[in-house]
């Protein structure tokens, strides 16, 4: 069964001052099943964000739906889809959003508090999750002290801490240069490994090139997917910038 479903979803933008309306989302459907690592790529403007927000139910679509673990998140109020986005999804954004007042490791227990677990059960999850990532020196300190790649793997962390059914990433790695990029590269592919479910917005080919299968979008439908198979990362890059340059000639044709 997949893990995640998005079936038929559309989503037109209005706004309440002015007669026109923005369709980001035409039809977009495709399953993610478990174990997968999905890049999602597309210009900008093109959707992905929205689509991602669609799927963790930060926004709601116009129409269609999406499943997780086979029930639709439409139908919960929006009381219910925050507490169900905290259990079951990591979200983790370009710009970190961690919060400088709080330190690191309060900034990654956050979703546990929120649900109000104990301390204890807290601390053991939290040095589980450090050590993972390699973040256990960085816990004491606050986000404004820690470098732009340290600071991702803190919200990698904060994503991770819940135990998420799918970690979604909307271009993790825009923020960073490209030694940092790599880093965050290669702690998704271990995560992913160790059997993270991981769907990630990106630009970057490179980044790309770390995941199992490619879904491009254009114009708010899906234009294309492929899938990395047995090819190393190199053969899949070239195919994925093949498939880029065929997209922008379908767009100016
Ligand atoms: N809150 C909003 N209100 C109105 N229009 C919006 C809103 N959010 C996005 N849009 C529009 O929807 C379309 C898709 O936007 P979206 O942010 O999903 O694109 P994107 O593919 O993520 O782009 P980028 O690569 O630049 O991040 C764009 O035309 C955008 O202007
Ligand atoms: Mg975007």
């Amino acid at each position: 069964m997949p893990i995640l479903e998005a079936s038929h979803l559309r989503k037109i933008y209005s706004s309440r001052f002015s007669a026109t309306q923005v369709e980001a989302l035409s039809d977009v459907t495709f399953q993610v099943q478990p174990g997968e690592f999905i890049a999602i790529m597309g210009e900008s403007g093109s959707g992905k964000s929205t689509l991602l927000n669609i799927l963790a139910g930060i926004d709601r679509p116009t129409a269609g739906e999406v499943r997780l673990n086979g029930s639709s998140i439409q139908k919960l109020s929006k009381r219910e889809l925050a507490a169900f986005r905290r259990n079951h999804l990591g979200f983790i954004f370009q710009d970190y959003c961690l919060l400088d007042t709080f330190n690191n490791e309060d900034n990654i227990l956050l979703p546990l508090v929120l649900n109000g677990e104990r301390r204890s059960a807290m601390t053991e999850r939290l040095s589980s999750v450090a050590r993972r990532l390699d973040i256990t020196d960085l816990l004491r300190k606050y986000p404004y002290e820690i470098s732009g790649g340290q600071k991702q793997r803190v919200a990698v962390a904060r994503a991770m801490i819940t135990g998420p059914a799918v970690l979604l990433a909307d271009e993790p790695t825009g923020a960073l240069d490209s030694k940092s990029s790599e880093q965050l590269l290669s702690l998704f592919e271990t995560l992913n490994r160790q059997g993270q479910t991981i769907v990630m917005v990106t630009h970057s080919s490179k980044a790309a090139s770390y995941a199992s299968r490619v879904l491009f979008i254009q114009d708010g439908r899906i234009f294309h997917q492929i899938f990395k198979g047995d090819q190393n990362r190199w053969a899949f890059y070239e195919k994925i910038n093949d498939t880029l340059n065929r997209m922008a000639g379908a767009s100016h044709a």
